[in-house]
């Protein structure tokens, strides 16, 4: 078994720093060990990840175009693109490159390395349903294409912080979560949102690891899955979201870890009970449910102070709330006792 450790940042390199090279949890070490797996973790530096440099301003290694662009025209709903831009929503930077957002992706169903994009392709985005119930007057499983029907679309700049130390900017179209959750009117003990991705080692080869508590699963709290902020995506640059993004309907989260924005939603649950996510599933020492982006709370074993660009020389100083602080922080008033950033 190999466990890579870094001691500082600036040593890290994109794969050692990639979540999946987390220390597995006892728990699951013995259980896998029992049913006799010989374990590897590599980490995402693997022979197919990019180097050290993948963030720099070289040409990504593979050309999505193609396979994003077919998705695109095949998908029912590409008449809906592009929608109006909502102008609120500004960044403090240039939007990253298409094609490095498309090809340097985080989608462990299909792999553990950033090169999943073909992979990903494999993902049958129609038919596709999604389930809303738990607390809820209302439970609803809606058709990809009906629930797009009853929302309305539009475009948003966002930032985005991996825990990996890398960040991007995108231009995302999609709906508020609010406005979801609102058709579906919760009842008042609901306290938090439960999000589940589809299960299909079928096509999703990264699901047949032991190593991993499938399906992905993610939550926020009632009063975080109400901020405008928190944004249902089904599009990305102007077209349908293609399969390494998370189609159909992924999150995004601009003031959290990027690993809190979970991919090809299935399921979304009300409940009373704090949803425990996969990452913290798999180590609870490294990754918690709230998640929120704090340059001064380092990752265990690398610092959070600066992310590096995807697609550029840019290594600048992380932000509070992702610099979202405006808008998110009053959410944790009254927590300061929760482990807030991890
Ligand atoms: N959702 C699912 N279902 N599976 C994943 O592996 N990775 C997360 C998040 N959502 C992940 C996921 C992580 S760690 C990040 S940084 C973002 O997706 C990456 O989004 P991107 O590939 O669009 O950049």
């Amino acid at each position: 078994m190999l466990i890579k450790i870094r001691k500082a940042w600036d040593s890290l390199r994109e794969g050692d720093a990639t979540a999946e090279s987390v220390f597995l949890d006892r728990r699951r070490l013995m259980k896998i060990a029992a049913a006799g797996t010989v374990l590897a973790i590599a980490g995402c530096d693997g022979e197919d990840a990019m180097s050290s440099d993948a963030s720099s301003s070289a040409t990504p290694g593979a050309t999505p175009g193609a396979a994003s662009g077919t998705t695109a025209a095949a998908d029912p709903s590409a008449h809906l693109y592009p929608a109006a831009r909502n102008e609120a929503f500004t960044l403090d930077r240039a939007v990253t490159d298409e094609q490095w957002a498309s090809t340097y992706n985080n989608f462990y169903e299909f792999g553990t390395h950033k090169q999943i994009w073909a992979n990903a392709e494999k993902l049958p985005v129609r038919p596709w349903e999604v389930v809303i119930d738990g607390m809820v007057a209302k439970p609803m499983r809606l058709a990809i294409d009906d629930l797009l029907s009853r929302v309305q679309l539009e475009e948003r700049l966002y930032r985005h912080r991996c825990v990996e130390a890398w960040s991007m900017a995108v231009p995302w179209t999609g709906f508020p979560l609010g406005s979801l959750l609102a058709m579906v009117e919760p009842t008042s003990d609901a306290r938090y949102v439960r999000f589940e991705t589809f299960n299909n080692p079928d096509v999703a080869s990264g699901q047949r690891s032991p190593f991993y508590p499938w399906p992905y699963v993610e939550g926020l709290t009632m009063a975080e899955a109400a901020n405008d902020l928190a944004f249902m995506v089904t599009g990305v640059y102007g077209k349908p979201a293609a399969p390494q993004f998370g189609a159909p309907l992924r999150l995004a989260l601009p003031w959290k870890y990027g690993f809190k924005s979970i991919k090809s939603i299935v399921r979304i649950t009300l409940t009373d009970q704090r949803p425990v996510n996969f990452w913290q599933d798999l180590s609870p020492d490294e990754y918690g449910f709230w998640a929120n982006v704090n340059p001064q709370v380092p990752h265990p074993r690398w610092s959070q102070a600066y992310e590096r660009v995807l697609g550029t020389d840019d290594r600048r100083p992380t932000l509070l709330f992702n610099g979202y602080g405006e808008q998110v922080a009053g959410l944790y008033k009254g927590l300061e006792g929760e482990a807030l950033y991890m």
